[in-house]
């Protein structure tokens, strides 16, 4: 039987493997920029989009090792935009993956430098992967600004906004679904699952936006020592969050929904799906 996890154990130690090998040592000139970069990487976190490529690659009858390079190069590009939402000038927040946030440790200046490079690392992944410019026009059209900073734009813009359903959704569909959603497709198209890719994509965009939903509703009701970053810091900030504009009960009934499109999406596939299913549904269910 599937046992959920095993399989993200494994995949986590396998990913953050290949991270620590791929990512220049501390020891090298400029250390301390080196230095940033592998403490925000490496530095724990749930690892769900690496995992998400890797799965979706054997769900289209490929190997977990045919989406290395993707996969590392999403964690990196993930870890970037945490260092740079936490900066004073976005959220400010002090905390992250249990430890001080970068620009605590580091000093603003060396965090936006990190991030930076953080980004950069990711498209000089895919510069040497077997499909160099799918994987790049993939990666750079989720992260852009009709991406991932689009939504950060918009979530920052709508700090203390009257509560707004429609708004709310283009925040989370861009801040945070767009990029697992690209989880998705970097891993059916790095294992050559072309015919599939669209299928997998909305899969994700439904477990990604179950995602930030469940991340508004843990921000509401949670801990920062059972979170490992800020909680009910979204109130003090004036977020528009999915708690904000429907409510505690809609939110959790609305993520539930949404993890029930995500697996409607998984027939057809002609590689194992149990893992895919169980990480939908793990979306919801986790605590931290
Ligand atoms: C945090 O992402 C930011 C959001 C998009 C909600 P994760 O909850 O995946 O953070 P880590 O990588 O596990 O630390
Ligand atoms: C998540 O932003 C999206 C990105 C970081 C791109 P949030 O600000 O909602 O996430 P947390 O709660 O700080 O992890
Ligand atoms: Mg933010
Ligand atoms: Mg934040």
């Amino acid at each position: 039987m599937f046992n959920l996890k095993d399989y993200l154990d494994r995949t986590r130690e396998w990913v953050e493997a290949e991270m620590d090998r791929r990512l220049p040592r501390a020891d090298e000139w400029p250390e301390g920029l080196h230095a940033a970069m592998r403490y925000s990487l490496l530095g724990g976190g749930k690892r769900l989009r690496p995992i998400l490529c890797a799965a979706a690659a054997e769900a289209v009858g490929g190997q977990r090792e045919d989406a290395t390079l993707p996969a590392v190069a999403l964690e990196c590009l993930h870890t970037y935009t945490l260092i740079h939402d936490d900066l004073p000038a976005m959220d400010n927040d002090d905390l992250r993956r249990g430890r001080p946030t970068s620009h605590k440790v580091f000093g603003e200046a060396n965090a936006i430098l990190a991030g930076d490079c953080l980004l950069t690392v990711a498209f000089e992944l895919l510069a040497q992967s077997a499909r160099p410019g799918p994987l790049a026009l993939e990666l750079a059209r989720a992260a852009g600004s009709r991406g991932v900073a689009g939504g950060q734009y918009e979530d920052i813009a709508s700090e203390r906004a009257a509560p707004d359903a429609e708004r709310v959704r283009r925040i989370h569909l861009h801040k945070t679904a767009r990029l697992i959603e690209a989880s998705c497709r970097l891993g059916a198209i790095a294992a050559g699952g072309d015919d599939f890719v669209e299928q997998l994509g909305r899969y994700g965009r439904s477990a990604g936006l179950a995602f930030q939903i469940v991340d508004d509703i843990l921000n509401a009701t949670s801990t920062p020592e059972q979170l490992g970053k800020a909680a009910g810091s979204d109130a003090r900030r004036g977020k528009l969050t999915w708690v904000v504009v429907h409510g505690l009960d809609r939110a959790q009934r609305d993520a539930w929904a949404l993890v029930d499109e995500a697996v409607a999406e998984l027939h057809g596939l002609p590689g194992p799906v149990e893992p895919l299913a169980a990480i939908a549904r793990y979306i919801v269910e986790r605590h931290h």
